[in-house]
């Protein structure tokens, strides 16, 4: 094999408290799609933003096509061809397509931006990516992630990147992106570049990838450089450093009388009257394609949208919840998909992000805070859901992707609640930490209170479900036993007939 393009070598990042990188050193090739995996806060994506040159390294330095390079900032990286797709995507929102495309080599004429030229060259690129589509000089903010994922890669080609580097992308596609993306990413490999590719799914690094390194807390423990023999038990085993053999662990158990039921509702995203019940002890699951209307039900039933018409019975009352507040007061809390803007407060500490919700928010309003309770309350769960931070008193927004979406979720069990609504629960969740999720879930259930889980993951909601209903276009087509509930048949319910 030739040398490597890449190299990293001896890298430490040490953050106050924590050592995110610890002397990692592998390297990467060209023409190769190179996955990088490990557990939430294994250091990822810190060692893409080593690349990128948005993390300062503490020791070590980077070989790139057989020069040493320690980056300073974002610049320097750009112009050794470096480019970067991050987990949020980085583009100007109020901004065109066209202008966030040719950022910083806007065509110009005569002093002034080219706008014609500007339109040609957006044009062609978009062509290129298969999104011709897409009109230049749409905003950015009209686009869906995918979309605008897209953008970002068009970016990294047009500065002809050669090393690009993927984090978590298809944690928010449809079906339908991910393919095209996945098409992208191979052709990228084709033409020579180094594609590093994190990701938590392991299919994805079956499919698409050439070789892969694992990182577990910091340290790199192994770059297969060959797929050929690996399997999925054993990568599994490097990334939490011991088997596990059923990530998924359900537990049997009966459940009781029906606690919620949903009739004729109707409203935003819901095409036609949709009904269903939840039983006391279930976790009932909410299978279907991005789009089919899934959030959009939970939020009419949750009083997040007001519904139109029809009727949600919970606990032997019926009634329409018109805030979120109410529902939650009633016993019923949303947990919602998109924590960066609906889930936490990024400079706020662990323990206050875990101990606001509305319940205790009113509670304390003109009451005495319980710092010695929520101190008590906050280790308690970081310890039972293993969530990776240098204390309670931490920054939310330091903690890596995944350990963020823990806190959120640790945040309501502590309340009064009967029914949970989670969406996408594990999104960005790594195998070690989701058995501790499923695991709360059934505990939830055994003591009696109820989950409905939103997920788009076909062996997730088959695995861990007593019930499950399938949505297409708006509409409940119908709701599958467990028993009944093979991935093929959740799947041939969801799919446009
Ligand atoms: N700017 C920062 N300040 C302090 N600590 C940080 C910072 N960035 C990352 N960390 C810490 O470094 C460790 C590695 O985080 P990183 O984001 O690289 O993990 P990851 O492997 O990408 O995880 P995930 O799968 O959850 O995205 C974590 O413990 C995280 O809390
Ligand atoms: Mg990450």
């Amino acid at each position: 094999m030739t040398d490597p393009y890449l190299r990293f070598e001896d890298i430490s990042v040490v953050f106050p408290g924590v050592r995110a990188l610890d002397k990692v050193s592998f390297a990467a090739h060209a023409g190769q799609v190179h996955a990088l995996m490990g557990e939430n806060g294994a250091g990822k994506s810190t060692l893409l933003k080593v690349l990128s040159g948005v993390n300062r390294v503490t020791e070590g330095a980077l070989w790139i096509d057989g020069q040493r390079h320690v980056f300073a900032n974002a610049r320097e990286a750009l112009r050794e061809g470096v480019a970067i797709i991050y987990q949020e995507l980085t583009l100007s929102p109020n901004m065109s397509v066209a202008e966030n495309l040719l950022l910083g080599q806007l065509p110009t004429r005569q002093g002034f931006v080219d706008r014609r030229r500007l339109k040609e060259r957006a044009l062609a690129i978009l062509k290129d990516l298969g999104e011709g589509a897409i009109h230049p000089s749409t905003k950015v903010r009209e686009l869906s992630i995918g979309q605008q994922q897209m953008i970002e890669i068009g970016r990294a080609l047009l500065r002809d990147a050669r090393i690009i580097a993927f984090d978590e992308p298809t944690s928010s596609l449809s079906v339908q992106e991910t393919r095209q993306l996945k098409r992208i990413v191979a052709r990228l490999r084709d033409e020579g570049r180094v594609v590093l590719y994190v990701t938590h799914r392991m299919e994805e690094v079956f499919e698409m990838c050439d070789a892969v390194t694992i990182f577990r807390d910091g340290k790199h423990i192994r770059t297969h450089e060959q797929m050929g023999t690996l399997t999925h038990d054993l990568l599994v085993s490097e990334m939490v450093g011991r088997d596990i053999d059923d990530v998924y662990g359900y537990r049997a158990r009966e459940t009781g009388d029906t606690v919620l039921s949903v009739e004729s509702i109707e409203g935003r995203g819901i095409n036609a009257p949709v009904s269903f019940t939840v039983k006391k002890g279930e976790v009932f699951g909410l299978f279907g394609l991005v789009g089919a209307g899934r959030s959009e039900l939970l939020r009419l039933v949750c009083g997040v949208e007001t519904p139109k018409g029809g009727s949600v019975t919970f606990n032997g009352t019926t009634r329409r919840f018109k805030s979120p507040g109410e529902a939650i007061r009633a016993g019923i809390a949303m947990c919602p998909e998109d924590r960066k803007s609906q889930g936490i407060f990024p400079v706020a500490s662990v323990a206050d992000n875990l101990n606001i919700s509305c319940r205790r928010f009113f509670k304390r309003w003109g009451v005495f805070r319980h710092p010695g309770r929520e101190r008590r309350n906050a280790e308690a769960y970081i310890q039972k859901l293993s969530v990776k931070t240098p204390g309670y008193r931490a920054p939310i927004g330091k903690l890596s992707g995944g350990n963020q979406q823990k806190v959120i979720l640790a945040r309501w069990l502590a309340e009064e609640i009967d029914l949970f609504v989670m969406d996408e629960p594990t999104r960005g969740i790594d195998v070690g930490a989701r058995r501790d999720i499923y695991s709360l879930l059934y505990d939830l259930a055994e003591q009696g209170k109820s989950v409905v889980v939103i997920s788009s993951d076909l062996a997730e909601v088959s695995s861990i479900c007593d019930r499950i209903a399938v949505m297409r276009d708006g509409e409940l087509i119908e709701v599958v036993e467990r028993d009944e509930a093979t991935p093929e048949r959740l799947l041939g319910l969801a799919l446009p007939a």
